[in-house]
């Protein structure tokens, strides 16, 4: 589903990311770890594609197409999705507007307001959301956690192919983490094809969504891979010691 070649990636005369490679197939759970400011939430905006970064070299492959070049609603409309680290408030652009309008530019009949309220309200049940978020401004007066389930409604209503979960955990409490983590699973099941990058610092999260892959992330590239058993050896031994490996 994406192929990341030789990635180099600049921003503001700094070299982030640094011949970067990664290839995840469709249906597959790969997990990125790695110390804070190694480029990991660089990556994610990147391959969403975000003008702050400037590509020097390589190519982000989706589906056999080279998107390098494609708008972030070009790549959000061929199934791509970000649950950002820190999700912004966006004043005066009601939940319900957004997701509405979002969701109308992926299909060829816009959607009967009456589907779309049930919709809303369904998932909303399932993430043990407020109601009264669909009529208020995105993110407007949200808590951290709060505005890390709104993404994850974004998801289940807006259906991506290709999900980043850029920290998704960090911010919610326990019950939300677990509530969060069995809806994605749950649309996992429903979506078997849907393939996820979850960027993490916590191997909590991973107990409840097992990746296919775990990597580690230093410095602008992957240096080492393992299964779903490499995220618990990165949280007993940290960081330091496996690079000196
Ligand atoms: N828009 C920007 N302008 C200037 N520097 C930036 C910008 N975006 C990222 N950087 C720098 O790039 C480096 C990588 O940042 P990034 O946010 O990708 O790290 P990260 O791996 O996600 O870290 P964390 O685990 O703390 O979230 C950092 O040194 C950061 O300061
Ligand atoms: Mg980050």
């Amino acid at each position: 589903m994406l192929k990341i070649e030789d990635l180099s990636v600049k921003v503001a005369d700094h070299n982030i990311l640094k011949e970067f490679n990664l290839s995840i197939a469709d249906g597959e759970v790969h997990a990125i770890m790695g110390p804070n400011g190694t480029g990991k939430s660089t990556l994610s905006k990147v391959i969403m594609g975000s003008h702050e970064y400037e590509i020097l070299s390589g190519k982000i492959i989706f589906n056999d197409e080279d998107i390098s070049a494609l708008d972030v609603d070009e790549r959000s409309r061929k199934g791509i999705f970000l649950a950002m680290q820190t999700p912004i408030s966006i004043e005066g652009v009601t939940n319900s507007e957004f997701l509405r309008t979002a969701l109308n530019a992926r299909q060829s009949e816009p959607i009967a307001l009456f589907d779309f309220i049930k919709t809303m309200e369904s998932n909303m049940k399932d993430l043990d959301m407020k109601n009264d978020i669909v009529h208020k401004a995105i993110n407007e007066g949200s808590s951290g956690g709060e505005r890390k389930k709104n993404e994850v409604l974004q998801i289940k209503v807006l259906k991506p192919s290709f999900i980043i979960l850029d920290e998704v955990d960090s911010g919610l409490d326990v019950d939300s983490l677990r509530i969060v983590c069995e809806n994605i699973n749950k649309y996992r099941q429903e979506n078997p094809n849907t393939s996820i990058l979850i960027i993490t610092h916590y191997s909590r999260i991973l107990e409840y969504i097992k990746p296919d892959y775990v990597h580690m992330m230093v410095d602008g590239k992957i240096v080492k891979t393992g299964d779903y058993n490499f995220a618990f050896e990165i949280d007993k031994s940290g960081y330091s010691e496996l690079v000196n490996e």
